[in-house]
């Protein structure tokens, strides 16, 4: 598919710049108390966007770090993009982030790529063609109890003013499941779910450039996305519960008897 092999191509070009600057001088910046932005961000981003422009230019782009650019209405497509996922880990040298890229149209996720410059592992995925990770078909895992699960989460930026409902969340996870991690890239985290290295995934506010190519790759390989109380997934919604399909139920139960 066209734009998947597109996707995968500038997602490995962000992913080298990304590579390149690790261990250099990142220009660390505040976007809020716990939210950093970074050199790497913006040029990663930048990189993305060009080659959009100069290929795609009746498409339309939203972006974590510039917002919306491209062509107005859209309507020949979205390039749905994070340049840095998993930015607090970068700046620390802590080696678990990725670039994700997804394409939209007519309010569908078509197709994406969320790459993992670190370990060069490269997920990418289109509606109806399966999803893979360096060439290898993903399928999700076979577990089918909670309580056998590894799951991953991740804590928002605005953490502090909602810390009551994410630790108790976190708590009745710890209680129900086999494990919790949280790693701190949510589009990786989708991967890893898709791949079978981890069985479910849950987090209470996410954007589109964090959720929409981890779905369509989570999705083609057999996994499950809804909202906190199983209302079908949009990536315009904050909530996300993302699984091998098999614990789905389960997961929605742990967040639906918690209070928020
Ligand atoms: C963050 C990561 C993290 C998640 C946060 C996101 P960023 O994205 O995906 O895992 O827990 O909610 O904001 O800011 O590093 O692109
Ligand atoms: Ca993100
Ligand atoms: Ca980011």
């Amino acid at each position: 598919m066209e734009y998947l092999d597109f996707a995968i191509d500038v997602a490995r070009a962000a992913g080298d710049v990304l590579k390149h600057y690790m261990d250099r001088e990142k220009q660390v910046a505040l976007k809020g108390r716990a939210n950093l932005v970074t050199i790497a961000d913006k040029e990663s981003e930048a990189l993305v966007i060009r080659r959009i422009l100069e290929r795609y230019p009746a498409h339309a782009i939203l972006a974590e770090e510039s917002g919306i650019s491209g062509a107005d209405a859209g309507d020949e497509g979205k390039w749905i993009i994070d340049p840095l996922d998993g930015t607090t880990n970068f700046a620390h040298q802590f080696p678990f982030f990725s670039v994700s890229i997804g394409f939209e149209k007519a309010g569908k996720v078509l197709c994406g790529a969320v790459y993992d410059p670190w370990r060069d592992e490269m997920f990418s995925g289109a509606r109806g063609l399966g999803s893979f990770m360096n060439g290898q078909r993903l399928r999700v895992s076979n577990i089918d109890k909670l309580g056998s699960g590894l799951i991953l989460t991740g804590f928002p930026y605005t953490m502090r003013e909602k810390m009551k409902t994410a630790i108790s969340q976190f708590e009745g996870f710890l209680f129900e499941s086999q494990a919790v991690r949280r790693a701190g890239s949510a589009a990786l985290d989708l991967g890893y779910v898709a791949l079978g290295r981890a069985d479910g995934f849950w987090e209470m506010d996410l954007h589109p450039w964090d959720t929409a190519a981890g779905l369509v790759i989570l999705e083609e390989a057999g996994g499950r996305v809804t909202d906190f109380a199983d209302n079908p997934f949009s990536i315009y919604g904050k909530q996300i519960v993302a699984s091998n399909g098999r614990i789905h139920d389960e997961m929605v139960a742990v967040l639906t008897r918690l209070p928020s």
